[in-house]
């Protein structure tokens, strides 16, 4: 059967998208890396996608005089690609309504915390200072609204009383590390449906313990 061709969206250090090619260089897998992207010329993630054979293009945002011609610049490079799923990855810029309606239900995001809990930035801080004892991590459908939509994969990470901030962010990076490839597994097998506000999977779940995606 074909891959489903992927695009990853990056803006760093790409230790999400280097996740995403690990997993699709085992010949099962279901999915394909067509183009990984940057918006930042300099993202360390881009020598990952190099050493790994794949292209790459950049599409600095600084060049652009507004959002939309930017964005407009993204889709093209994508649909050139017959990219049919993006993946955003440490991708560090807001999309506009319209590109985020483009991709509706073929766009999916990583986030570092238990969604809805902790949108936005320096999550890891913020749940240390709530006292929250439990944070984790989040693949999600993209939505216009910032870290919203259909949770396709959540993994739980307890919070120990001396973390602080870095030793936490190793934690849940390990739980990202294996939720990502998980979550577009799932999607490239057909297996996830999106039901209103909620994304249900089909069959069996493989997760290797009670704190990632459970099913009860
Ligand atoms: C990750 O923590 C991801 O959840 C967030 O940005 C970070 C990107 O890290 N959206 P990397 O570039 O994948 O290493």
């Amino acid at each position: 059967m074909a891959k489903l061709r992927l695009a990853v969206l990056i803006s760093g250090r790409g230790s999400n998208l280097q996740a995403l090619i690990d997993a699709a260089a085992a010949p099962d897998y279901p999915a394909e890396i067509a183009l990984v992207l940057s918006n930042r010329p300099t993202a360390a993630g881009l020598g990952r996608a190099a050493a790994a054979g794949l292209p790459t293009e950049v599409i600095d945002h600084t060049r652009f005089a507004t959002r939309a011609d930017f964005d407009a610049a993204l889709d093209a490079a994508l649909r050139a690609r017959a990219v049919e799923l993006v993946c955003l990855a440490g991708f560090m810029r807001l999309l506009t309504p319209v590109f985020v309606a483009a991709w509706s239900d073929r766009m999916i995001n990583i986030h570092p915390s238990l969604l809805p809990s902790f949108k936005g930035l320096h999550t890891h801080e913020r749940a240390i200072a709530a006292g929250v004892r439990f944070t984790g991590c989040t693949v999600h459908y993209v939505r216009p609204e910032m870290d919203e939509g259909p949770i396709i994969v959540q993994a739980a990470v307890p919070i120990r009383a001396d973390d602080d901030a870095d030793t936490l962010a190793t934690r849940v990076l390990a739980a990202e590390h294996h939720c990502y490839p998980m979550a577009v597994r799932w999607i490239a097998e057909g297996r996830v449906r999106i039901e209103g506000d909620r994304a249900v999977i089909d069959g069996p779940l493989s997760s290797p313990n009670s704190a990632i995606n459970p099913r009860g």
